[in-house]
């Protein structure tokens, strides 16, 4: 694979995804491959699954594979499960990936990816500032990236309003759970979104997730200071995101192996 493509993956609920990336246009160079989350969805199942995604194209070892998952990933390790088998937590995500599918792998959370996505090349474009991004689905996920720094797991789905959690009451899946009318789940979104606005003041705020293809229903019915508009990736953030992440991380972790070689090279006097 040329310089250019990295492989994204993503883990959810109820698939695997993934495909290979063209990372100067955020678009994937061939279709998808999907396989559906093994139930239960442990680590060991899970880990399995991702490396057939993998495998299915045939990366060459130098080609970057980032995988995303819908939890808290710090450096490589996955703290927490909402939506997904408690047996996860502690797991060394990175590792049992590079085990099963015999290639290196990066790790980032769900909405991180797709924020990172939307800012390379979708809604968010390179902006400045302080943007937004929250993916509304089971859960809801947010991404904070700021003057084109992504500041990592930042969770705001589960910030407590009103005495809830709120993505219990304002996610996706709250609609057909507490059987809400369009006008009702407005409302909880208009409750969520304000409370952001009074903690983050962003600059833009981007609304992905499946529901988002449904903006023209709830978008302009916010009232906010910041503009709010829906992804531009749809289904394709997390991966595109992966895939840019790992690319990244690649290349930062080259540069300071080389850093590294330098310094321990004796110099000429
Ligand atoms: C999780 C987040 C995740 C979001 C979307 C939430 O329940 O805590 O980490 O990004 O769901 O999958």
């Amino acid at each position: 694979m040329s310089k250019h493509i990295a492989l994204g993956v993503d883990i959810g609920g109820s698939g695997i995804k993934g495909a290979p990336v063209n990372l100067k246009k955020g678009e994937f160079l061939h279709d998808r491959h999907r396989i559906p989350t093994p139930q239960p969805a442990t680590p060991d199942a899970v880990a399995r699954v991702v490396a057939q995604v993998i495998a299915a194209f045939e990366p060459s070892k130098k080609t970057p594979v980032g995988v995303t998952f819908p939890g808290v990933v710090q450096n490589g390790i996955v703290k927490t499960a909402a939506n997904v088998d408690d047996s996860w937590i502690g797991t060394d995500l990175r590792k049992i990936i590079r085990d099963y599918a015999g290639h290196d792998v990066h790790v980032l959370n769900d909405a991180d990816a797709a924020g990172y996505a939307e800012f390379l090349y979708g809604g968010a474009h390179k902006r400045e500032g302080v943007v937004l991004m929250t993916t509304l689905g089971t859960g809801i996920g947010t991404a904070l990236i700021v003057d084109g720094v992504l500041v990592p797991n930042t969770e705001l789905g589960h910030l407590q309003i009103d005495g809830a959690d709120a993505e219990e009451f304002a996610a996706e899946s709250a609609r057909e759970r507490h059987n809400l009318t369009d006008d009702q789940w407005i409302a909880k979104l208009q409750r969520y979104y304000t409370e952001m606005e009074k903690l983050l003041w962003p600059d833009l705020i981007i609304v992905g997730g499946g529901v988002s293809k449904e903006h023209d229903m709830f978008l302009p019915k916010l009232r906010l200071r910041a503009p709010i508009i829906p992804a531009e990736l749809f289904n394709s953030a997390g991966i595109v995101g992966a895939a840019a992440y790992a690319a990244a991380r690649v290349k930062a972790e080259e540069a300071h192996t080389k850093k590294q070689a330098k310094k321990s090279t004796p110099q000429d006097v």
